[in-house]
């Protein structure tokens, strides 16, 4: 079966609701970015950032006594705040880093659980002019280490427990002058420590006015690091400008309006938390909930329920996740408040699109983009009849296209790389300290996003692979060579090599291939031990779920381990060409 032989579904919810679509995709004709810059509040000295636009624009207008946050905690705690009191926790914490030195495009980092405390301090962080960068807070003491050295961050934000749990690495964080931490509701029992920052004691001494340092549209503002086949993570560098393309996707993509309440579970740990969790909603004036608990089919049905959600975005792991848990739980909860679903990240299919429409009364809105491309570039709209299993068209303002190896267009219908004509508002600009890395991402007047898709004729883009050897799992980039060099830090591991292993929720997990060293011998004990090893210093998502004990790992002449032979074999499939193999 092709792709277009999918059936479309062509009503999507809106019906049931009177509210025009705010993009009439299919007839856009002419298309201007300029008119969508000239709807930002931009800075009085003619700069633009990003929390003005978010958060002070709306402060100083109508929209000053707006609830812009719910945050519910993961006690059944509730907090309120308006974007006048936004603007105000996010003044202080500007004036704290600037009492503490912090200059225009200095890193500082944010490792926390979703509090309100850490939107305060995002937004702080860019009034001051400096970059933030967000780190997942499952996340080990490696992955911090590695993104706190690479990034040079001068403060880190974060709270007792992980505080904890990275102390040991600390030591080795030269640039690292200052620890604020905040300790919710005392909610940890332990003193802080007396050189760190206590947040609630620094917030009461600052002022609650701050003027935003007058950024321009070309700086820096946020950085997320991803991860590639080869090498530790990259961090991808935005600019204050990507808030127009979130600002846009916010209307377009999620059909965002006035009156909605709107979730976005993804965690700012990662990009949609920032652009879909922050951006998006804010800078369009809309109400936003953050639900600082974890996965649960009720808890989340709940959440809906209890918080009159309407706009709702989330991933596809989570989606096959409710899917299990099966159809009688929605049925237990009034989800009659939503109107629009959407869901980015992995491939969502087709089943997962049309459960949607019968256990939840809407399909989801698959759609389409990367850490690098800030924004998402490809959905499908409220507007639109959706194909299951397709992430839909680009927004308008974005070319994609799917290209050979020679970066030649190819016909509908045919597999290549999918790829971007680049500068579009949101485009990444660098990843810190590796600009050979980032020239290499754009090749014959593209931008290569390292995905395989295809067009079909009606323009309906379809997903198909990976084109490199990065893991997604649960919706969360792997790179394989982070995992083995985790692995062989173990003193029994000679040597490593990971892959994704299909998986019906997951979409893949890690898997390892382990060689050991000579005077070890496998065993199940073995096996839990580097698992357990692996996943304390990463994390739980990223450590191997499966390890398979080998003689050797087949390399090439070059000596590099070859992935994609273990994956043919893990999967029954053809070897394919093997010439480069190393004999024995
Ligand atoms: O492989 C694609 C997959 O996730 C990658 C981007 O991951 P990341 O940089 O972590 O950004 C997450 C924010 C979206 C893509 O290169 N991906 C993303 N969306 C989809 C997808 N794969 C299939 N269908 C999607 N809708």
């Amino acid at each position: 079966m092709t792709a277009s032989t999918f059936k479309t579904i062509e009503k999507p919810a809106i019906d049931k609701f009177d509210v025009t679509p705010n993009l009439d995709r299919d007839n856009v004709r002419e298309f201007d970015w300029q008119d969508l810059y000239s709807e930002l509040d931009w800075l009085p000295g003619g700069g633009l950032n990003k929390a003005h636009e978010a958060i002070d624009r709306h402060a100083n207008g109508s929209k000053r006594d707006k609830i812009a946050l719910i945050w519910e905690g993961k006690n059944g705690e509730r907090e309120d705040y308006t974007f006048g009191q936004m603007k105000e926790e996010t003044d202080k914490f500007a004036n704290v880093l600037k009492s503490l030195g912090i200059e225009t495009g200095d890193r500082v980092f944010l490792f926390m659980d979703r509090l309100p405390e850490l939107y305060f301090a995002f937004f702080g962080i860019l009034k001051a002019g400096a970059i933030a960068g967000p780190l997942f807070s499952a996340f080990g003491p490696d992955p911090v280490k590695d993104r706190m050295i690479d990034s040079g961050a001068k403060v880190l934000v974060t709270q007792p427990d992980l505080r904890r749990k990275i102390a040991g690495i600390i030591p080795e964080l030269f640039d690292l002058q200052h620890i604020i931490i905040v300790n919710k509701d005392g909610r940890d029992p332990a003193p802080i420590d007396t050189q760190d920052l206590d947040y609630y004691a620094e917030m009461g001494k600052a002022p609650s006015e701050f003027s935003i340092v007058n950024t321009s549209q070309y700086d820096y503002s946020i950085m997320h690091y991803t991860s590639g086949t080869t090498g530790k993570p990259k961090g991808a560098v935005h600019r204050h400008q990507a808030a127009v393309q979130q600002y846009a996707t916010g209307k377009w993509a999620l059909d965002l309006h006035e009156d909605d309440i709107y979730w976005c579970t993804a965690d700012p740990g990662w990009v949609t938390g920032t652009s879909y969790g922050m951006m998006a909603p804010w800078t369009n004036g809309v109400t936003q909930l953050i639900y600082e608990g974890g996965f649960r089919a009720s808890a989340w049905y709940e959440q809906i329920q209890k918080h009159k959600v309407t706009v709702w975005y989330t991933a596809p792991t989570a989606i096959r996740m409710l899917m299990k848990a099966g159809d009688d739980v929605p049925k237990r909860y009034d989800l009659s408040t939503l109107r629009f679903t959407a869901s980015v990240g992995e491939p969502l299919n087709p089943e997962a699109v049309v459960w949607g429409e019968s256990a939840i009364g809407m399909p989801f809105h698959d759609n389409w983009w990367q850490t690098e491309t800030g924004a998402i570039m490809c959905a499908n709209y409220a507007s639109m009849a959706i194909k299951p299993g397709s992430m839909g068209k680009p927004i308008p303002g974005v070319e994609l296209g799917i290209v050979d190896d020679n970066f030649e267009q190819v016909p509908a219908g045919v597999d290549g790389n999918l790829v971007v004509r680049p500068n579009w508002p949101s485009m990444f600009h660098g990843y810190w300290n590796n600009s050979s890395m980032y020239n290499s991402r754009f090749k014959g007047g593209w931008y290569m996003t390292g995905d395989n898709a295809r067009v079909d004729e009606e323009g309906y883009f379809w997903f198909v692979g990976r084109s490199d050897d990065v893991i997604n799992t649960a919706g969360h980039l792997v790179g394989p060579f982070e995992v083995e060099s985790a692995l062989i830090e173990h003193p029994a591991v000679a040597e490593a090599g990971v892959i994704g292993k299909p998986d019906p929720i997951a979409m893949e997990v890690v898997k390892a291939f382990v060689a050991l060293n000579d005077g070890y011998e496998e065993s199940t004990q073995l096996r839990n031990e580097i698992m357990r090893f692996v996943r304390e210093k990463l994390s739980t998502g990223v450590a191997p779920r499966e390890i398979d004990f080998i003689p050797s790992l087949p390399k090439t002449r070059s000596g590099k381990i070859m992935r994609r032979l273990l994956k043919a074999r893990e999967l029954g499939l053809p070897e394919g060409d093997i010439s480069g193999l190393e004999e024995d």
